[in-house]
């Protein structure tokens, strides 16, 4: 077992160092929040992953797993260490800012007294690890300290992270010393995943790419979603039937509100911004940015269209976190619906299971008038007396919902499933106005007159006729 220091108690920083102290190996994670550390040492997580209080506390118990802010205690004896701060957009024009990253580099190069391997967990920009590399080198104190540098970036999802890093479906590891990418494996191999080892900058792309090959199969089946409600087909379906094929897959398929969270948006962005630097035209990524944008517009769209103008209009919203499972509101949808209703005038009711606080917090910073949001108790609480609700984020709570009790405390019956958690004919049967995401409503327009078809879309239908309580 290895002695391992892990720099950075965030999200990745956080799930590594308790992961990999879970499979025997003792970690001490460092962080220069004292706060945080000061927290962590009392058992209190600064982030909300299911399972991970409980493996914290058993390897701190066990031995395994510490927290400090003192560099040198985080780095003594070390064998490995792992870089795991944050990397985020900086002002570029959508490139990482590395500022963490390199400040990480220069304090282990002030501290260490020698040999380890640094690993970069951080997603940097592709020819980061030279960066590493060089601030280590210039800044070393100790001429017993020496390093190598492999790139070995994360594919944790945020509420399946343990889960993720426990059986991942490969490990990347990226260096100019290949001995050095061995040394590495061998603290995985107890996980039997697939080793993919290449040089740093192969290695840093492959997290990019990934990321951005996902963004694109959600942007393509949401592109499709519109596709389909104009043409009368249903999305759900045509991406059930797609996934069957195996060079396709069921994975990533959802259409909805497009992806948030606090990696597709970053990196898809990161990417782009250094093909540009390349000197390229990034087509493909810019179109699936464009889509991922115009998705949370559309439901928007969706609801005025509904209800005319929005203002004096009471909204439900059911969810605030960027996805199911996870308190982080980092690029979640939620928040510009709520920015974009409120601004037209609405107020709305807002329920989430876990992100309230955060979820306040992210209106705060984007100026939302906190006079406008509701925050209830439960999901029967905010759609009292609404005029339209709209379920953003798909928790499982919002599956099994009471949708009788809902529809009859509404002021109006309108509901917009950004999240297509429900099925339109049962809706419709409840006596709600039911409008998914790509779900049509109406027989397909083909039959149409070219220029009657807008008159008959299904968000254009006149309000009067569609409001039937
Ligand atoms: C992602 C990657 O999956 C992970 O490998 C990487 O290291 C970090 O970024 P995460 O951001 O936690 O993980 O979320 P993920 O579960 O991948 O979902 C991303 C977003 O896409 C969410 O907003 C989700 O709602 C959305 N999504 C996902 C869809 O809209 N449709 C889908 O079919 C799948």
């Amino acid at each position: 077992m290895s002695v391992i220091c892990v720099i950075g108690t965030g999200y990745v920083g956080l799930v590594t160092g308790t992961c990999l102290a879970d499979l025997g190996n003792t970690v001490t994670c460092v962080d220069i929040v004292q706060e945080k550390i000061d927290r962590l040492n009392k058992g209190i997580l600064p982030i909300y992953e299911p399972g991970l209080e409980e493996m914290v506390e058993r390897n701190v118990e066990a031995g395994r797993l510490r927290f400090t802010t003192s560099y040198p205690d985080g780095l003594e004896n070390s064998e490995f260490i792992f870089i795991a701060v944050n990397t985020p957009t900086g002002n570029n024009q959508g490139g990482a800012d590395m500022r963490y990253v390199e400040s990480a580099a220069r304090s282990i190069a002030e501290n260490l007294d020698h040999y380890a391997i640094v690993i970069n967990k951080s997603t940097v920009p592709v020819g980061s690890g030279d960066v590493v590399s060089r601030v280590i080198s210039n800044n070393l104190k100790s001429s017993n300290a020496s390093f190598s540098v492999v790139s070995n970036p994360e594919f944790l999802r945020e509420g399946a992270a343990l889960l993720d890093f426990q059986n991942p479906d490969r490990i990347v590891l990226g260096s100019s010393e290949p001995e050095a990418a061995h040394k590495v494996a061998r603290l995985y191999l107890q996980l039997r995943a697939p080793f993919v080892i290449t040089d740093l900058y192969t290695a840093e792309m492959i997290k990019y790419a990934s990321n951005a090959f996902l963004a694109t199969k959600i942007s393509f089946i949401n592109e499709m979603a519109q596709i389909c409600e104009r043409l009368g087909a249903d999305v759900k379906q045509v991406a059930l039937g797609m996934g069957y094929d195996k060079r396709i897959g069921h994975a990533f398929l959802d259409a909805g509100l497009g992806y948030g969270g606090s990696c597709f948006p970053k990196d898809v962005r990161a990417l782009a911004h250094m093909a540009d630097e390349a000197g390229l035209h990034p087509q493909m990524l810019r179109a699936v940015m464009d889509i991922n944008h115009d998705q949370r517009r559309l439901v928007v769209s969706k609801l005025t269209n509904m209800l005319g103008s929005l203002r004096g209009t009471t909204i439900g919203i059911l969810g605030l976190a960027f996805k199911p499972n996870t308190d982080d509101m980092r690029e979640a949808p939620a928040v510009d619906i709520i920015h974009w209703v409120t601004s037209q005038g609405a107020t709305v009711r807002v329920y989430d299971p876990v992100a309230t606080k955060t979820g306040r917090e992210a209106l705060e910073r984007e100026n939302v008038n906190l006079n406008d949001v509701a925050f209830c108790k439960t999901p029967y609480e905010v759609a009292e007396n609404v005029d339209a609700l709209i379920i953003v984020t798909d928790w499982n709570e919002f599956k099994s919902l009471n949708m009788q009790k809902i529809r009859g405390s509404m002021r109006r019956p309108i509901l917009i499933d950004g999240r297509n958690v429900y099925e339109p004919s049962e809706m419709n049967r409840y006596g709600f106005i039911y409008r998914g995401m790509g779900r049509a409503t109406t027989p397909a327009p083909s039959v149409l007159a070219a220029e009657d078809t807008t008159s008959q879309m299904p968000d254009e239908v006149n309000q009067d006729s569609l409001i039937t309580s």
